[in-house]
Formats: C-alpha cells, sequence, structure tokens
C-alpha cells in the first residue's frame, strides 16, 4: 500500500474477525515503525505493552469497560508514557549525540557541539521534564515569561503542559503504528475509553507513567467499520493563510 492507501484504509474497528489471526511478529515489526515517530526533543518517553497473553487480554478487557473492540482482539497494545524516565533518556540521547558528533562532525566543530549538546541534554531537557508538586512548572513559567519579553519562547512549560508534551509525542507514535498496521492489512482501533488505574495495576506500571492509548489489533468483520468516515466539511478545519 502507498502511504495514501494506508491511511485511507485505516478505520478504528469494533469488530475483529474471529477466524482471522494476525502475525504476532509483524505487529511487533510496526512497533519498532512507531518508535520513528517524530518526538518532542527525540526523548521518546513512551514505552509499548504488546500484550498476546489471553488472560492479560481478559483483565484490560474488563478495565476498558468491556468495549467490543477488546473482546474480539487478537493482540493488544498499551502505548504508555514515562515522564519518570526523563533523566535516563536524557542521558542515553547524550551519549548518543557525542557518539554521532565522534561519527560524522569535522574536527574543528566537534567541541562546540559537544558543548551544546550537553547544554541541552545535560542540563535543559532534565530542568524541563522535572516535576515537584508544580513548583518547578511555576519557575520554569517565570523564566519564560521573563525571557519571552526578549526574544520568542517557548510558553508551554507548566507540569501539566510538558505533561501534555508527553502525551502529544507518544500519541504521534500510537499514529505511526495503526498506518503500519494498516500498511498491513491489519485492523486497529485507538481507545481512551479506560480505566487507568486498572490498567495500570495490571501491567504493573509505575507511579510516574501514563497511559496513552490502548490499541486493540485483528482483522475486521464487515460489521466492525462503519460504513462512512464522517468529518465535518473539510471547509471548516481547513485555512489557507
Ligand atoms: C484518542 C482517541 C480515543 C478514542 N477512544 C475510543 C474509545 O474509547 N472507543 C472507541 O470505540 N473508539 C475510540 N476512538 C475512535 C474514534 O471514535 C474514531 O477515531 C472516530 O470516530 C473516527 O473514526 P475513524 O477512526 O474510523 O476515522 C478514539 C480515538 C482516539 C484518537
Amino acid at each position: 500500500m502507498t502511504v495514501e492507501e494506508a491511511i485511507l484504509y485505516r478505520r478504528s474497528t469494533r469488530e475483529f474477525d474471529a477466524e482471522k489471526e494476525i502475525s504476532t511478529e509483524k505487529v511487533k515489526r510496526c512497533l519498532e515503525l512507531a518508535s520513528l515517530a517524530p518526538n518532542s526533543s527525540n526523548m521518546q518517553l513512551w514505552e509499548f505493552y504488546h500484550v498476546t497473553d489471553k488472560e492479560t487480554m481478559k483483565s484490560l478487557t474488563r478495565a476498558c469497560l468491556d468495549q467490543n473492540s477488546m473482546k474480539t482482539a487478537k493482540e493488544v497494545v498499551v502505548f504508555v508514557t514515562r515522564q519518570d524516565l526523563f533523566y535516563r533518556r536524557s542521558k542515553e540521547m547524550l551519549k548518543l549525540e557525542y557518539e554521532d558528533i565522534e561519527r560524522y562532525s569535522p574536527e574543528d566543530r566537534k567541541e562546540p557541539r559537544r558543548k551544546n549538546r550537553k547544554r541541552y541534554y545535560g542540563f535543559l531537557m532534565p530542568f524541563l521534564y522535572a516535576r515537584f508538586v508544580g513548583l518547578l512548572g511555576v519557575l520554569r513559567k517565570i523564566i519564560a515569561s521573563v525571557v519571552g519579553l526578549f526574544q520568542p519562547m517557548t510558553r508551554e512549560v507548566s507540569e501539566e503542559e510538558i505533561y501534555a508534551v508527553v502525551h502529544k509525542s507518544c500519541a504521534l507514535a500510537a499514529q505511526n503504528f495503526m498506518i503500519a498496521m494498516a500498511g498491513q492489512g491489519y485492523d486497529t482501533c485507538p481507545l481512551e475509553g479506560f480505566d487507568s488505574k486498572m490498567v495500570k495495576k495490571i501491567l504493573d506500571l509505575p507511579y510516574g507513567s501514563s497511559v496513552n492509548m490502548i490499541i486493540p489489533c485483528g482483522i475486521r468483520t464487515e460489521a466492525g467499520v462503519r460504513r462512512t468516515q464522517l468529518r465535518v466539511p473539510f471547509e471548516e478545519v481547513y485555512k489557507r493563510i
């Protein structure tokens, strides 16, 4: 399929065919493609839980309010944000950036580039992603407002806003996954109708994690997809400047 064909093929599927199996390896490959999604500062504060165990799927179905897509799914993927891993990811990214500079930068550019990356992943990212009962967000807001008096400045730096930033990137990975699945002729249904507390308990997720989306997978039945893909008129949302 072309990208356009995959996008047109993807539909939220509420019933998967019991007779049609999907390949666990192909789903895993689609998750590798999900990890190539663009994401804020390349921090990759996400994890993908690929659930094939029937008992766990049953428990997750209950946590997803017994939605039919979950009841009939062959496999399930849970997209989880891990803002709590910000320090570890900053360190990992700094190491990868250093290796990249070593490999590709001309000799005279190496040191300034290393310094730049050190400032970014060694200081700025840990400062931006850290949380402490809202207070670090207030401090960042004040700094952003002051700096913003003199130059353009990112304004969304409160703890709630950074939480949204992390979820935004994770949702892009989820979309990459769904399009990749469509490219295989596989179907999905993104869900946010779930009890996150139950899901975290079932998957034994740490306190600092957050459930972004749950995606049951399989192959659609005819009745599992609405006949038309309903959208408001495109002119209503398209603004050409
Ligand atoms: C973040 C998000 C949460 C959603 N939650 C649910 C859900 O809990 N249950 C469900 O059946 N569909 C859910 N959907 C699917 C939407 O209802 C669906 O995408 C929309 O109706 C458009 O249909 P289409 O995906 O076939 O184009 C969700 C979609 C998104 C993006």
